[in-house]
């Protein structure tokens, strides 16, 4: 997500940590802040936009100091603008706070602090809420690194964070909770960030902080201690990577490193909004009248989002009984719509730019029907223009093939479903089965990325095929239109898909020796009409593979290859993991092809023409 950086030594700080932000460029951000120690206290700049922007500032102000942080953003909470950028200070302006991650209880601890005193807040983010918590405990004792733990076991969520404190202008302080934080030991100097490329022209020597960790830096030392405060020695790795393959995290992909950052996108997207009693806040919403006066969802979106919304129209019609109805952006405004003031339309997009969402969401709005926005991008043209937006927290997504974007989606449009249940009593039993299967769903992608080795051997085996088909039944169909899809922009075979009860109505004549055709087989309902079709493959030469449940050994005696994953009670969730596995196929057949798979011919990331 966003980008962290620190230093601290015997050369110009300011300069070294900006440099590493510049490293940390290609993964996005939409504004940037540095602070160091000056000779009258903590220095901030901070600047909304281009990194240039915020050089110019720090070119003017000719800093010298020999201890800085900086960070660059990726809006979560707040839109991007220089207020909002980072660091964030508390009340005194002794304390400066970088983060990255999602700090879920920030109200609640707002609200607390409150109880004691005024918190003047000058952004709208949750990471300046760490800093007033951070201020306040180190007004009570006088101890920085001691203040941070007090504030550290307050906060709830994913964090890493990284603190000055004015009166310690010889240590950084930080702490990593679920997001990456990588120290680098210099000579008479140590460095911080939360990606390896950042560190690499200056050391080579890290140590990837753990979870709970709390790291106190000084030139000279580094001092590491466990979530239950016990010092730790700390592990020192050699890193070899070049920059390119840090700047992948060490996967040869960037489509690869996405596909495995499902997990914790999943879990950012579900973190306090998910709750353990089951119910689903949303944060700043929709009119309660809105989430229970309407009688019809449009669900409006391009290519991979518009396969989410396929999934989103088996959530909302199992559990609300609402009729949905699913749009290509690029049909809907010339299809003539019926609009009514009773629906509710959503618009999901990962970028939030893409022109033909963006039209039709114009169109909506001029009929004054209520908008939701499922977007990625904060601040992104879909995300400011609709009533309300829920971000899909998945952080930058930079291969043009959508991963963990759709994944983040479908938990989004799951996360609605939900809220809208319990506000107007959707069915109980299957709202139930959903809340668990969605608690769990980083852990189920988790598994089957533990199954990697398996997916690859199919990829192997079906590499060469000149045609390949994707077919499900009810939720599986809607995952084979996205399994289709990513074989064909990555590996550029030629694929078609379609509910596997289609075949026999005239596709089937396309099966031949050598054709491959995929199932997704994870509804025990449907099991059997499915394996039926699987044989209507097997029997015309086709090959057939199948994604099944762990649960299911049947289907793997029908099928000739099966990916299994684990057992899920809710379809849509279950069909939505299965996109995993499909996902990787893609991206094996396209590497044994020889692709260039992070930026496939003819495609572009944001596709802002109509
Ligand atoms: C496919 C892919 C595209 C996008 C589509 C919509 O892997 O990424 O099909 O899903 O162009 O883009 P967004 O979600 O940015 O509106």
């Amino acid at each position: 997500m966003c980008g962290i950086a620190g230093y601290v030594g015997s050369r110009e700080a300011v300069s070294i940590v900006l440099d590493q932000l510049k490293r940390l460029e290609y993964r996005g951000y939409d504004s940037a802040g540095v602070a160091w120690r000056s000779g009258n206290g903590i220095a901030i700049l901070k600047k909304e936009g281009r990194l240039d922007r915020l050089f110019q500032e720090v070119t003017q102000t000719k800093p010298t100091a020999h201890i800085a942080i900086a960070h660059s953003r990726w809006a979560t909470h707040g839109k991007p603008s220089d207020e909002n950028a980072h660091p964030h200070t508390d009340a005194t302006n002794r304390i400066a706070v970088i983060h990255n991650g999602i700090i879920e209880n920030y109200i609640e601890l707002y609200q607390e602090m409150l109880q004691e005193g005024e918190v003047p807040l000058k952004s709208e983010t949750d990471t300046e809420i760490a800093a007033h918590l951070i201020g306040r405990e180190y007004q009570k004792t006088g101890d920085f690194v001691e203040a941070v733990r007090s504030a550290v076991r307050k906060l709830r969520g994913a964090f890493a964070m990284v603190i000055l404190c004015e009166d310690e202008p010889d240590k950084i302080v930080a702490v990593r909770n679920a997001s990456p934080l990588v120290l680098g030991i210099g000579e008479s100097e140590n460095f911080l960030a939360s990606d390896i490329p950042a560190l690499l022209p200056y050391t080579r020597d890290v140590i990837v902080m753990d979870e709970g960790d709390l790291a106190v830096i000084t030139s000279d030392r580094i001092h590491l201690e466990d979530a239950a405060g016990r010092p730790k020695l700390p592990k020192i790795t050699h890193v070899d990577w070049d920059i390119e393959a840090a700047e992948k995290g060490g996967y040869e992909h960037f489509m690869l490193k996405e596909i495995h950052e499902q997990p914790d996108a999943i879990r950012a997207c579900l973190a306090g909004r998910l709750m353990k009693d089951g119910t689903v806040k949303l944060g700043d919403t929709l009119d309660e009248k809105v989430w229970t006066g309407f009688d019809r969802i449009l669900i409006v979106a391009c290519g991979t989002a518009y396969h989410a919304g396929l999934l989103g129209e088996f959530l909302f019609e199992g559990i609300l009984r609402v009729p949905v109805e699913v749009y290509y952006a690029s049909e809907f405004r010339y299809n003539n719509p019926i609009l009514r003031p009773t629906d509710l339309v959503l618009f999901i997009s990962q970028s939030g730019e893409t022109a033909d969402t963006l039209a039709a969401l114009r169109l909506v709005k001029e009929e004054g029907i209520p908008t939701l926005g499922i977007v990625n991008v904060v601040g992104s043209s879909i995300a400011r223009e609709c009533d309300s937006v829920l971000y899909t927290q998945a952080g930058p997504e930079i291969c043009v093939a959508s991963t963990k974007a759709y994944s983040a989606q479908v938990a989004s449009l799951a996360l609605v479903a939900l809220y809208a249940s319990h506000l107007r009593g959707g069915d109980r039993e299957k709202t139930a089965r959903l809340q668990t299967a969605l608690a769990a769903m980083p852990e189920f992608l988790a598994e089957v990325l533990r199954r990697r080795e398996e997916i690859e051997a199919v990829a192997h085996d079906i590499h060469q095929a000149p045609l390949m088909f994707f077919l499900g039944r009810g939720a599986d169909a809607a995952v084979a239109l996205e399994g289709a899809l990513k074989m064909k922009e990555i590996a550029y075979i030629p694929t078609q898909e379609s509910p596997a009860g289609e075949m026999k109505h005239g596709p089937l004549a396309l099966v031949e020796n050598g054709v491959v055709a995929i199932f997704g087989i994870t509804n025990p309902v449907t099991r059997d009409k499915s394996l039926s079709n699987v044989k209507e493959v097997a029997a015309r030469g086709g090959t057939t593979v199948g994604i099944i449940l762990d649960s299911d050994p049947l289907s793997a005696e029908v099928l000739d290859r099966s990916i299994r994953i684990p057992h899920i009670d809710s379809p849509t969730i279950a069909a939505a993991v299965s996109a995993l596995p499909l996902q990787l196929l893609a991206y094996h057949v396209a590497r044994l092809r020889g692709c260039d798979i992070d930026k496939p011919r003819n495609l572009a990331k944001s596709v802002t023409v109509e």
